[in-house]
């Protein structure tokens, strides 16, 4: 019956007679929701977040520490710090290691004022400097060890050495105590340094000199920049994947992450060097580091925060096989499977196990119910298939309800992805996870990328994509409207395959306006400020509005009347694929279409993109819902030309503008504008 409807609807649409023309012969283009013919549910890890440390996102980014190298342990010591003499002051600084606080960071500063003058002592150049805020307060802390007279004065100052705040440190002990001080500035800026200063003729030994904002998210110490997690939660995603990314991987594996490294006391987690530091010889960091201050206990209280679903991605035996390829021999994989076994027993163990109890130390004696688990970043091969099936014999043994996310590679089509999938098929893995970094036109193409994906096999997690307007790792490439829009397009073909696509997430995720390696990305921030690319509010779109299950539209035109060159996009779902007459796709610009339904709400939601320079008229048609309201919601996202970005100058340049939508009924007609993503919310009754 359903095939008979099909072959009626392609006679409508060639001959163009019959049921469609009383809408779409006046306006070009008809939409057709199926409310009663619900698909796929949608899964509420549909629309995630992909977080690594890659751009300062991690340290100098979302991690609030102001002071870089706080430890003395980058390989050169005095990275980041500088000596100052004020008036006559003289001294000597040196970098000791005898009887340290302790032996993860055996290297700490002494500072020995032989004369004091009006100060002695070290400047911290932050990250590009510090961000600080008029009136805010800032936590200056210092494991500290000197002689008992020793008088510190701890300063914030401008580069050209205004003091904006400053705070005595005193009584100081011959053995290692924590010292602390607050810092009030009397003025807002965006590139402050932190000194450390003797006032007397002694020595200090000073070792994790820290500032931090006060104001941190949720208030936590060793916490993370508010404005920058509120961007991850303004997002509600479903799900956060962590650490990365191939800093996962490392260089080599001796580089490679360790997530037993990153917990209990901050100064406790040894250094490890950023594999973003010396990557690109077009974009070096030489002062990229991991402190781990934000480590996997941070990670899962941010997903919990965001009401997030925490996916860790862990080593598996593999280094970046684009640096280093070294391999893990198999017959020693097993440390690296139990480091599995232990990370799921620390988020999830009862507190009374030997990981549980590390986690309810360090504050959460509560499970975090890790339900995903990522085995490699972005492998290939078949060593990739023999290490991820050691893992998965292990971990599905022990805990059968962990879903795990293996990889395709790094390539969307490429031999090794076509190596992968079928071998992925016949393991019967839960979740494959893909990566696409490809030019806007790809994504226009791939809008059906999944509508002839075999739905029996693993479900896809979409795990980094990102329009790229130049190439990939080009450092000219620009998080424009075009490569938004393509986006937004791509996603639409995402939802609409929700019985196979079961997640997703935009990558990178954070990028630093100074200090960034990779773009483009998804947030942007420098020392005191963060704004959305209009990619964000894609993602924000289609995250807050994805509804629960999937509907199916048919998209019918007539092109002459819509205008030369217009064309609709198959928008349709898998089960009516015959209602389209063509494609939209980068050469032909037009609709692209995901209709849903948010159960809980009561709301059809229409999202279209329209890629074409013109406005799209439709007539919308709402089939089996019983009555709409007639006053419903619209959100827009429009740019005037596709080159259009935002920034710290303009962050909302193109940003989504919500309104009341009023005439909506069963059949009503809309006109989408140029180069825009437009959401529909409306009220059903049935
Ligand atoms: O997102 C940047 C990098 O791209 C990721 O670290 C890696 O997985 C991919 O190659």
């Amino acid at each position: 019956m359903k095939r008979v409807m099909q072959d009626a609807c392609v006679i409508v649409l060639v001959s163009i007679v019959a049921c469609s023309i009383s809408l779409s012969a006046e306006n070009g283009l008809q939409l057709v929701v199926r409310a009663d013919q619900p698909g796929a549910k949608i899964s509420p890890t549909m629309y995630g977040v992909f977080f690594e440390d890659i751009n300062f996102g991690a340290d100098g980014g979302l991690y609030a520490e102001l002071v870089k190298n706080r430890s003395f342990e980058f390989p050169e010591a005095m990275m980041g710090w500088s000596e100052v003499k004020k008036g006559v002051a003289a001294g000597s600084l040196a970098i000791l290691d005898q009887d340290p606080f302790n032996a993860v960071g055996p290297h700490y500063l002494r500072i020995t004022a032989t004369t004091p003058g009006e100060g002695y002592g070290v400047v911290n150049e932050g990250f590009s400097g510090m961000g600080v805020r008029k009136d805010e307060n800032y936590l200056f802390s210092s494991f500290a060890r000197g002689d008992k007279k020793a008088v510190l004065r701890v300063e914030l100052v401008t580069t050209d050495g205004r003091v904006l705040a400053k705070a005595n440190v005193k009584g100081l002990d011959t053995v290692w105590t924590k010292k602390a001080a607050t810092l009030r500035p009397t003025a807002t800026e965006a590139h402050a340094r932190l000194q450390v200063l003797l006032e007397t003729p002694e020595y200090v030994d000073l070792e994790m000199v820290s500032l931090f904002p006060r104001k941190t998210w949720k208030d936590r110490p060793n916490g993370l920049r508010a404005d920058v997690v509120q961007w991850l939660a303004d997002l509600k995603p479903g799900f956060m994947r962590f650490p990365g990314g191939c800093i996962v991987e490392g260089r080599y594996l001796s580089t490679r992450y360790q997530w037993k490294n990153t917990i209990g006391k901050p100064e406790e987690r040894p250094l490890l060097v950023n594999r973003w530091n010396d990557e690109f010889k077009h974009r070096p960091a030489p002062d990229y580091f991991q402190t781990f201050g934000l480590g996997f206990y941070e990670y899962f209280l941010l997903c919990e925060d965001i009401g997030a679903e925490p996916l860790p991605i862990l080593n598996c035996g593999m280094a970046c096989q684009f640096n280093s390829n070294e391999l893990v021999p198999l017959d020693q994989l097993d440390p690296y499977v139990q480091d599995a076994l232990d990370l799921i027993e620390f988020a999830n163990g009862p507190a009374t196990s030997p990981w549980g109890a590390k986690r309810a130390e360090m504050g959460h004696p509560k499970p975090f119910n890790m339900k995903l688990l990522g085995v490699g970043n972005e492998q290939w091969g078949p060593q990739y298939i023999e290490r991820y099936e050691r893992f998965a014999k292990a971990l599905k043994e022990k805990y059968p309800e962990i879903r795990l996310v293996s990889s395709a590679g790094p390539s969307p089509d490429d031999e090794r992805y076509n190596f992968l999938w079928p071998r992925l098929r016949e393991l019967k893995v839960d979740i494959v996870d893909e990566h696409c970094y490809a030019n806007p036109d790809w994504f226009f193409d791939n809008a059906n990328r999944y509508d002839k994906f075999d739905r029996n096999g693993p479900k896809v997690f979409m795990g980094e994509y990102a329009a790229q307007s130049v190439k990939t790792v080009s450092s000219d490439n620009r998080n424009d409207w075009r490569c938004a829009l393509s986006e937004a397009a791509f996603m639409t073909g995402l939802e609409r395959n929700a019985d196979v696509v079961v997640m997703t997430s935009y990558a990178p995720l954070f990028g630093h306006e100074d200090r960034w390696q990779w773009r483009p990305n998804l947030i942007w921030f420098d020392n005191l400020t963060s704004y959305g690319t209009p990619s964000y509010y894609v993602q924000q779109l289609f995250s807050r509005n994805s509804g629960d299950v999937v509907l199916p539209v048919e998209v019918r035109s007539v092109p002459e009347t819509v205008g030369a060159g217009f064309k609709p996009a198959r928008a349709a779902s898998k089960e009516t694929p015959d209602g389209v007459t063509t494609s939209a796709s980068s050469k032909q610009p037009g609709l692209y279409v995901t209709a849903s339904r948010d159960e809980k709400a009561d709301e059809i939601i229409l999202k279209v993109v329209n890629s074409a320079d013109q406005p799209a008229s439709a007539a919308v048609q709402l089939k089996g819902t019983g009555r709409v309201a007639s006053q419903g919601t619209m959100i827009v996202l429009a740019g005037r030309k596709l080159t259009d970005e935002n920034s710290i100058a303009e962050p909302r340049k193109i940003a989504p503008v919500t309104s009341s939508f009023k005439g909506a009924s069963g059949e009503f007609k809309h006109t989408f504008p140029p180069y825009s993503f437009t959401v529909l919310r409306l009220k059903t009754r049935d």
